[in-house]
């Protein structure tokens, strides 16, 4: 028996416990007449040869900026990521971390990890009692939640490999931003206005720029950052120096002196951003390159494809009885693969690829029951998943004159992070320490559960969903996609995939389309309005599922390119997102 082989049979047992007989075969009834694909209230965006879709309108417009100015898609990446730090505080940062994938037009390809990592004073169980239980809200807010932040390295690692444009020249665009000032949004003014008590509570003895020191934010209104400008000029003259050491470095530690964090200034010195070997898919003809472990998205996509592509999911219909099926109970097992095997590569043995064979997927899909839902395994009491309060992280898919491509996903975690002001630097700093699995078994904000291959060490990275994937076929770029939203991320990055190869999806209708997700545990569908006929609802109870229909989650955010080559841009309708080029 392989090394690992048995482990995985294990976890496979557990997520499909009472399965009889394996059957994929036809349903025993006939399938529900699927409900029409909804058409997305706006047409796609397209243009002829380059584009940019980002969660703000002035992040995309600096991004297509510099492609205008002769910049490359990596130009373009830095200069979108800092302009996100400025014009969308809830999740763009620099005091935070992401994921980066790149395929240049020749085919090189690469992954660029800048996650954070637990700093050298965090251990195990840093976040427990004295009885060993989790202390709520510890590893959430204030300056024990943050880890050290990665964001400023990658960006400058990125420039040195792939710019073309000075590095001045693609900073300068957020600084200029922050100085003038972002006029804020509707969804903006309310989610300030909604944490306005913990950013005074967390950042006593001086006033971020976030607060409104009187009555409530408007939409329209605008935001000046002044603090923030200064600090990412330090950025623009100094590159890694200029956040990691000096001033800004300065900042960060007296503001962990402050609030009791533990991050030193070590730590920030010592913070490297790493290039990592993209993984490699199939699916219907097409090449998937997508992000590898210190995120669990991509091995967790890659699974759900290969359990996914014996089945006819056009011929069911979107969103039919039976496709419903297939894809929950992909979705369902491979979770439960992710909470026992993932973690950082750097810290411990992840079975990559054990859990990438094509045998070892079709034969979980062996397990489901014909049209009847599988039960989890029910490892926690309570557990369920919080309300999707926003788009917490953020990601930007950019295609360039050339057809380089670039999937960057990147996050505070939660909304506004720890919401820690660093202050006298005016950027909020993360809280993606509760990524890590606090105590096995419990669930983190998402419901997401882990264990030891994912528990707290010192300079470790704490285990991710972000999941920022390429699509090519025959050498061509066909899809760049990805998506905040937590737990949901690998599922919304999926059903975007499958809108596209298996439904005839325009980008737009790719994106708006509503979505389902099924995380293993709590044993349910989360289904968002629209998106499942009340027919097959009804089929999916009557056969064993359990649906909790919430609001909308997810910024899918993708580039489609057309068989003429022009480019298709679908900018999510539940945020503020926007496709630009030209
Ligand atoms: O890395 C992760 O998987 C999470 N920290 C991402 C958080 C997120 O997407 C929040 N957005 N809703």
């Amino acid at each position: 028996m392989k090394r690992h082989a048995l482990p995985l049979l294990l976890a496979s047992l557990l997520a499909c416990t009472t399965a009889p007989p394996a059957t994929t075969s036809a349903p025993t009834s006939a399938p529900t007449p699927p409900p029409a694909v909804p058409v997305a209230a706006a047409a796609p965006v397209v243009t002829g040869k380059a584009m940019v879709v980002s969660a703000h309108p002035e992040a995309s417009r600096i991004g297509v900026e510099i492609l205008r100015k002769g910049g490359n898609a990596y130009d373009a990446a830095v200069a979108v990521q800092f302009a996100l730090a400025v014009a969308l505080p809830v999740a763009g940062n620099i005091g935070g971390g992401g994921f980066l994938l790149y395929r240049a037009a020749d085919g090189q390809e690469g992954a660029l990890d800048f996650r954070e990592t637990a700093p050298v004073a965090a251990s195990r169980d840093m976040y427990l009692d004295a009885q060993g239980n989790v202390v709520p809200g510890r590893s959430t807010l204030g300056h024990l939640a943050v880890g050290v932040p990665g964001t400023v390295a990658g960006m400058v690692e990125l420039h040195k490999k792939l710019g073309r444009l000075p590095w001045q020249d693609v900073v300068q665009p957020a600084i200029n931003l922050a100085t003038l000032g972002v006029k804020l949004t509707p969804k903006e003014a309310a989610a300030l206005n909604g944490n306005q008590a913990a950013f005074r509570e967390l950042n006593a003895g001086h006033l971020p720029a976030y607060v409104k020191p009187q009555g409530e934010w408007q939409a329209g209104e605008v935001i000046y950052y002044p603090e923030l400008a200064a600090a990412l000029t330090r950025i623009r003259d100094r590159g890694r120096a200029g956040f990691y050491e000096g001033e800004t470095a300065s900042h960060i530690v007296a503001e962990m002196q402050r609030g009791k964090g533990l991050i030193t200034r070590q730590d920030l010195v010592s913070y490297r951003a790493k290039w990592r070997t993209p993984l490699h898919g199939r699916y219907r003809g097409h090449e998937v390159l997508t992000f590898p472990p210190p995120s669990s998205g991509g091995v967790a996509l890659l699974q759900m494809l290969q359990m996914l592509e014996p089945y006819n999911l056009q011929a069911a219909g979107w969103h039919s009885l039976q496709a419903t099926h297939w894809i929950t109970e992909a979705q369902r097992r491979v979770y439960a693969d992710r909470a026992t095997y993932l973690g950082d590569p750097d810290f411990g043995h992840v079975p990559v690829a054990q859990l990438l064979e094509a045998g070892y997927n079709r034969q979980r899909m062996a397990s489901t029951l014909s049209y009847r839902a599988t039960p989890s395994t029910a490892v926690t009491a309570g557990a369920g998943l919080p309300g999707y309060e926003s788009d917490q992280t953020t990601h930007y898919s950019i295609v360039d004159a050339q057809g380089n491509a670039v999937s960057c996903t990147t996050t505070l975690n939660g909304a506004y992070g720890s919401k820690v002001v660093v202050a006298g630097s005016g950027f909020l700093l993360n809280n993606e320490m509760d990524d890590f699995s606090s105590k096995p078994g419990t669930p983190n904000a998402y419901g997401l559960v882990g264990g030891t291959a994912n528990a707290i060490q010192p300079g470790k990275r704490m285990l991710s969903s972000m999941t920022p994937t390429i699509l090519t076929k025959s050498g061509k770029l066909v899809l760049v996609t990805g998506t905040p939203g937590g737990s949901t991320i690998i599922t919304s990055v999926l059903q975007s995939i499958l809108h596209v190869l298996d439904y005839g999806m325009n980008a737009q209708q790719a994106v708006a389309a509503p979505r389902l997700h099924h995380q293993w545990l709590p044993d349910q569908i989360e289904v968002e309005e629209g998106a499942l006929s009340p027919t097959v609802q009804d089929s999916l109870r009557a056969r064993g599922y359990v649906l909790n229909p919430r609001g909308g989650w997810g910024r899918v955010d993708i580039i489609r390119v057309l068989p003429n080559g022009q480019l298709e841009g679908g900018a999510d309708p539940r945020g503020d997102d926007s496709a630009q080029g030209y």
